[in-house]
């Protein structure tokens, strides 16, 4: 079986081979990126430009988006390739307000890549690792690397992909794997584990879907503070249900961001969430 280190490896060479892909990825789910985005900048001072760390931050969606309201941000991903597209498009258009610094790092050493910027950020992101790193120990380090670089009243976002959001997939794709791999379905029913491998069995894609419930109790346990939101971040259109809206412009698009933001933080909504993230004060 594959050690965590192996399918972290082969996560970064799926991401390294096939970087465009999920470069586009938030393009059709616009609905995700303006939730987590407005989401965000709602707890952001609106009177001083602060410092962001995006961690696995990929090519920079949310750092660009960050960095062009004035904000400081350095951007940190495990995908040399997807860090080359942000570097990318900053050379490639001089006007573009990006990244301040964009850099290749583990979300499990952030005090060994920052050793002097230890609590010093207004804003950490980690938005995209804990989809990725298979095992409960290394997801609890990279949860704690992100805290300890958050300043005094500084926040942590912190995203996880939910194991509800695997089944909605499979149901859309594959209806009956769930019968025809239920050995497989009844362990990822306890780990939340999902690993694509190779025709010989070689890892090529390792995901973790993470159990809702235990999200806030992870959080609340890492960071020690008992004041955690949620938020769903496709709101009522988890699923795929935003297809259609995510062809919509103007007023349109703009009726559904409002409706998704306001089943985000709703207890009965963001656990049915595909995407969903914690907020956290320092
Ligand atoms: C689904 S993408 C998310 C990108 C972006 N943050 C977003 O929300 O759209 C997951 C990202 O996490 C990065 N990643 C996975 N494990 C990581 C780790 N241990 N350290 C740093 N980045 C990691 C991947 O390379 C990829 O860019």
């Amino acid at each position: 079986m594959a050690s965590p280190q192996d399918l972290h490896l082969a996560t970064t060479q799926s991401y390294d081979a096939n970087p465009t892909m999920e470069d586009e990825r938030l393009k059709a789910h616009r609905i995700e990126y303006e939730v987590t985005l407005r989401t965000i900048l709602d707890h952001l001072p609106k009177d001083r430009a602060t410092k962001i760390l995006d961690v696995g931050g990929g090519a920079g969606p949310y750092s660009f988006a960050l960095a062009g309201q004035g904000h400081n941000v350095t951007l940190v991903d495990l995908s040399s390739s997807l860090l080359s597209l942000a570097r990318s498009r900053l050379s490639e258009d001089l006007n573009v307000r990006g990244p301040h610094r964009i850099l290749e790092g583990d979300a499990l050493d952030l005090v060994g890549l920052f050793p002097d910027e230890i609590g010093t950020y207004d804003v950490v992101l980690l938005l995209g690792p804990l989809y990725h790193i298979m095992s409960t120990d290394l997801r609890e380090k990279a949860i704690h690397q992100a805290w300890a670089m958050v300043k005094e009243g500084g926040w942590l976002f912190c995203a996880w992909v939910s194991r509800w959001a695997h089944y909605r997939d499979v149901a859309m794709r594959e209806p009956r794997r769930l019968a025809a791999k239920r050995a497989f379905y009844g362990l990822h029913a306890k780990d939340g584990d999902y690993v694509r491998v190779n025709s010989d069995g070689s890892p090529v894609h390792a995901m973790h879907h993470e159990s809702p419930a235990n999200m806030p109790v992870l959080l609340r346990k890492l960071t020690g503070r008992e004041q955690v939101t949620m938020v769903g971040l496709e709101g009522v259109l988890a699923g795929g249900l935003d297809r259609l809206v995510n062809e919509l412009h103007g007023e349109a698009f703009e009726a559904w961001v409002q409706k998704c933001l306001e089943a985000a933080t709703d207890e009965m909504s963001w656990t049915m969430s595909d995407h969903i993230m914690g907020v956290v004060r320092k």
